[in-house]
């Protein structure tokens, strides 16, 4: 397996195989991996020729210097987990240096909106950390394919705007979220959670389903106060937001058109923050 930490290494390798028309596929990661970054790679290997896989744990995504210290590292067991994959993948694992040499810091990206929902608002500045890495690694990767997890449902969406308002030549593929026999949705941040609390996380994708099924019969309202009073009545959790939202534009609505809706959920644990969602009709 070919690991790489320098771009002009991992550059030169692509252009080799580009020569040759070969498609690449690329999955994005903040390394820590597990079974849902593991079905990205599968699909990436299934539709192209070469598949490329980053780990970087990327500073100016995070709001909260704890999280970012925290963020588990593992790269070891991560290439130990590619190769239960397939064998050829490349890793491409840079240091901060080599991706912002000596300057930490984001550009500002506007995503016609898409930012300032969810996320957007309880995260500030984490999109712009997010667009300013993708397409550091766009850049460097070129990929014909992007795999990424609807798991980050508004990360995905405004990964296909940035690509769409800059003209790239990526073709973004989100895949369905990947989740424990307990609904809960797979996640690096899960590692943080005793098993105790991954047994109580179950909750919010139960939630969730419920919300789905309400969603079908009764107001937008109805199925907000519905699950406000599951985590009311459940005080490990702290919800710190549920909303209804289009799909398209992630502005969240009370009221029903015909329209593609998803519900959008984010509750801290034991003060690990946890988000999911799903879709509702
Ligand atoms: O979803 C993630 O793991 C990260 O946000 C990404 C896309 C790798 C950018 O750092």
């Amino acid at each position: 397996m070919l690991i790489f930490n320098n771009k002009t290494d991992i550059k030169a390798l692509l252009a080799k195989h580009k020569e040759t028309n070969s498609t690449i596929g690329f999955v994005p990661t903040m390394g820590a991996l597990h079974k849902g970054h593991l079905s990205l790679l599968e699909e990436s290997v299934k539709n192209n020729d070469y598949t490329v896989i980053s780990i970087f744990v990327n500073p100016t995504q995070f709001n909260n210097t704890e999280d970012l210290e925290k963020y588990p590292r593992t790269l070891e067991a991560d290439v130990d987990k590619i190769k239960t994959v397939n064998d050829n993948i490349i890793v491409f694992a840079p240091t901060v240096k080599e991706m912002y040499d000596n300057e930490v810091t984001s550009a500002h990206f506007s995503f016609d909106g898409l930012e300032n929902q969810m996320e957007g608002q309880h995260r500030p500045g984490h999109f712009d950390g997010v667009g300013t890495i993708v397409k550091k690694l766009f850049e460097i990767v070129e990929p014909d394919n992007a795999y990424f997890g609807e798991k980050d449902f508004q990360q995905l969406q405004i990964v296909k705007k940035m690509v769409e308002k800059n003209s790239m030549p990526v073709n973004v593929v989100g895949c369905p979220i990947l989740r424990e026999t307990s609904g809960l949705a797979m996640s690096s941040r899960n590692e943080r959670l005793s098993d105790d609390d991954k047994n109580k996380a179950a909750l919010i994708y139960k939630t969730l389903t419920e919300a789905r099924q309400l969603f079908e019969k009764h107001t937008v309202d109805y199925v907000t106060e519905y699950v406000k009073s599951i985590f009311k009545a459940h005080p490990e959790f702290d919800l710190e937001y549920f909303e209804i939202a289009d799909e398209a534009t992630l502005i969240p609505t009370n009221i029903k058109e015909n329209k593609k809706y998803r519900a959008f959920i984010a509750v801290f644990l034991s003060n690990i923050r946890l988000i999911d969602n799903i879709s509702l009709n």
